[in-house]
């Protein structure tokens, strides 16, 4: 009974709802003692009603005071979850598949896929600021398309998983397809869509219990992982959060009624909207003008805090190197790249010409398959795959961390510098190639 009254969450509901029961369970109790004892007189009757009422005067009192537990944050999905296995709710491994169980349209270009797994069985949770790797067959590619998504939403326990998706349009003056796997989402995927995912990794992670403030700093689509941050604080609110997004108007803000949700049910939370380009039914709907800078962030924040980035490169890269001025120390810092942007000059095959070797033996230690690098080979993800291997992967960029691999012996080198970060030991083998003659990974 406890149980259940501690779930209602408004005092006055849960306070009626417990003077009721003891109020009955009292009158009942009444009732047999009277029937038993055969009781005639009007002083039993009397008492009995007096008990009761004292009954329900007490339950009144108590339900008033009994802590409500907390409530899974409000979700837009459109379905509601499947009753799941209680007790383990055990990682799976490679991949599984989900069913599209909810499409819901947040801005002009960002569309969230709510996902439940075709077996019913039951889902782990994650850390907020995870991702999902997604595997997808998409007509015309020779081969499945790998992307990773952050995780947009969070519960405990997890029941579903949301992923909140941008269309890559062309990009602008160019020629190029438009993004594959984002485009394929909006017009082809629709509810009822099965999609392979692996489990949620990453370490763009937050940890609720940290004392320090968080600064949660994101535009456009880079909202996603701090959405799904800002609930995982406001289900354990010991830890105060900013909420500071930056989109060029409400048509392309995403999330904006969520975030003033998650808020409300949160008082150690503060939001400000930055519009670049607002609209004039905007009004009332965001809280500054113009980008989200370092001098915005200096002015809302004047104490020690940790921040968390993701957004367009050029955003992430003008904050990063704006705290960095303002003295907020590097190990305070975190960020999340979606893309990495347009390669620096000096960056771009920067160890490639530095002494590169030419070819070497590279043993797959776990497959037992050595075979002879040359240079013209690619990197180590490409030589594995040409060697019928099939290693996880897939930015394919450096930036996921899902195809670090474990190196046995010998050492690699990097095409362009990791964003990810990688385990002592270890290698994105998506960016690097052999830098010693022999090389053996765990792959
Ligand atoms: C950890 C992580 C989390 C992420 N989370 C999210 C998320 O929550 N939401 C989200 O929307 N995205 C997220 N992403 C990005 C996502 O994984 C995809 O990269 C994104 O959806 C684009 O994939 P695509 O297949 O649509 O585009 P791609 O086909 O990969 O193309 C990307 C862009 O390049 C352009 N392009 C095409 N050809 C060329 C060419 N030859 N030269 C230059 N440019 C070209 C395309 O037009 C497009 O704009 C995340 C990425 C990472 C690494
Ligand atoms: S595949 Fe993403 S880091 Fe290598």
């Amino acid at each position: 009974m406890l149980e259940s009254l501690g779930r209602i969450q408004n005092p006055v509901a849960r306070s009626l709802a417990a003077a009721v029961t003891v109020g009955s369970v009292v009158a009942m109790t009444a009732g047999v003692v009277l029937g038993v004892g055969s009781a005639k007189d009007n002083a039993a009757h009397r008492a009995a009603v007096y008990a009761s009422l004292v009954g329900i005067g007490c339950g009144a009192v108590f339900g008033l005071l009994y802590p409500a537990k907390a409530s899974p944050l409000p979700s837009t999905s459109t379905q509601s979850p499947p009753s799941l296995e209680q007790g383990d709710r055990p990682v799976w491994k490679n991949w599984r598949n989900f069913v599209v169980v909810g499409k819901v349209k947040e801005s002009e270009e960002i569309t969230s896929f709510y996902l439940q797994p075709e077996d019913q069985g039951a889902i782990p949770n994650f850390q907020p600021g995870q991702f999902l790797t997604i595997k997808l067959d998409i007509p015309g590619q020779t081969s499945p398309v790998i992307r990773t998504y952050s995780l947009s939403d969070y519960a405990e326990p997890c029941q579903q998983y949301r992923l909140s998706i941008k269309r890559e349009p062309m990009p602008a003056g160019t020629t190029f397809m438009p993004g594959i796997a984002s485009n394929f989402m909006h017009d082809q995927v629709h509810e009822g869509t099965v999609i392979a995912a692996k489990p949620p990794s990453g370490k763009f992670v937050l940890d609720v219990h940290q004392p320090l403030p968080a600064v949660l700093i994101s535009n456009g689509v880079g909202i996603t992982p701090m959405i799904s941050m800002a609930k995982a604080v406001a289900l354990n609110p010991t830890r105060s959060i900013y909420f500071v997004h930056g989109a060029r108007s409400g048509d392309f803000h995403a999330f904006r009624d969520e975030v003033k949700a998650i808020a409300q049910q949160n008082s150690t939370m503060q939001v400000h909207f930055a519009y670049s380009r607002p609209e004039l039914e905007d009004d009332g709907h965001y809280h500054s003008t113009g980008y989200v800078n370092t001098d915005l962030i200096r002015s809302l924040i004047q104490q020690d805090a940790e921040y968390f980035l993701c957004g367009s490169p050029a955003f992430m890269q003008s904050l990063r190197e704006g705290l960095q001025v303002a003295g907020v120390p590097e190990n305070r810092v975190f960020f999340e790249a979606f893309t990495k942007g347009v390669p620096q000059p000096t960056e771009a095959r920067a160890v490639a010409s530095n002494g590169a070797i030419d070819h070497a033996e590279v043993m797959f230690a776990a497959s037992g398959h050595t075979a002879s690098w040359q240079s013209s080979d690619g990197n180590l993800l490409e030589f594995a795959e040409a060697n019928d291997l099939q290693p996880d992967h897939s930015c394919r960029q450096g930036i996921c961390g899902t195809c670090m691999c474990r190196i046995l012996e010998g050492e690699v080198e990097y095409e362009t510098t990791p964003v990810a970060a990688i385990d002592e030991g270890s290698a994105l083998i998506c960016i690097s190639r052999p830098k010693t003659h022999r090389l053996v990974l765990d792959l």
